[in-house]
């Protein structure tokens, strides 16, 4: 479903993603781990378009150059070079890390606003079954997103995305900062997200949370991809179990 072969991102003279290949078959949940500035986060923003943004804005203002080599697939086309708007049509939605809600606007609002490329009766529907992913939520409706808990204000977030009716869900770091509870729902949820046909990737520092959903996972150091495999080759790897398993 996606593939990403040799992809290079270049920050001025520091490289984010070095020749990093990897690929996401259809209904798999795949794991993207390393630590902090391994090159998580570059790797979603570039598969959802926003470093090909960024870069378009630097040159713009004379700022950072931003270099991206490589090829990058999503169901055999080339998307490299199509925008953001574009990649979220053809169901690339991205959950961004601490992703932002409008803390101004209820529960509800915050879910219609983000199905605004869908048609209503279609929005409406993904919204009842928001609700049903995370009961929590329901009585929440109507409360204010700014004054939700973290762990609340990530189920929005992921709501929010699925009202954008993604076929590929990336999710940066879904569970930063949540207590063991909320990561055990946000985990169930994405099992439930599965299901319903929709495949993921997933960024996270410590592989253990999400060890139970994933059906692959990649390993990957200053931008570098280190080793690759099952959750459970992953897990007999030693080195790769005391780094990111915590073991
Ligand atoms: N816009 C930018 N300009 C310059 N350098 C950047 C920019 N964005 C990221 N970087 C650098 O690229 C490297 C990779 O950062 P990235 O955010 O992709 O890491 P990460 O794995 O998501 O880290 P974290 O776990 O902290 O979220 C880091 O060294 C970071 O400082
Ligand atoms: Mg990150």
């Amino acid at each position: 479903m996606l593939q990403v072969k040799n992809l290079t991102v270049f920050y001025e003279n520091a490289l984010a993603l070095n020749g990093l290949t990897l690929d996401v078959r259809p209904g798999e949940i795949v794991g993207l781990f390393g630590s902090n500035s391994a090159g998580k986060t570059t790797l979603m923003n570039t598969v959802a378009g926003l470093t090909l943004d960024l870069k378009i804005k630097e040159e713009r203002r004379g700022g950072e150059r931003i270099t991206v080599h490589g090829d990058l697939k999503f169901e055999g086309e080339d998307i490299l070079q199509i925008k953001p708007s574009d990649r979220v049509k053809k169901g690339i939605v991205l959950c961004r890390e601490r992703h932002p809600v409008f803390r101004e606007s209820s529960v509800v609002e915050n879910l219609k606003i983000s199905g605004y490329l869908r048609p209503t009766a279609e929005v409406y529907l993904t919204i009842a079954l928001v609700f049903e992913m995370f009961p929590h939520l329901v009585r929440l409706k109507s409360r204010k997103a700014g004054l939700l808990s973290g762990g609340e204000q990530q189920m929005l977030a992921i709501g929010m995305t699925l009202v954008a009716r993604p076929r590929l869900l990336l999710l940066d770091e879904p569970l930063l900062g949540l207590s063991p509870a909320m990561q055990g729902d946000i985990v169930r949820a994405m099992r439930d997200i599965q299901k319903r046909g929709i495949t993921i990737l997933v960024t996270e520092q410590y592989a253990r949370p999400i060890f139970p959903v994933i059906d692959r996972g990649y390993v990957i150091e200053n931008g570098t991809l280190i080793v690759s495999g099952t959750g459970k080759e992953l897990m007999d790897n030693p080195e790769v179990k005391s780094a990111y398993f915590g073991i």
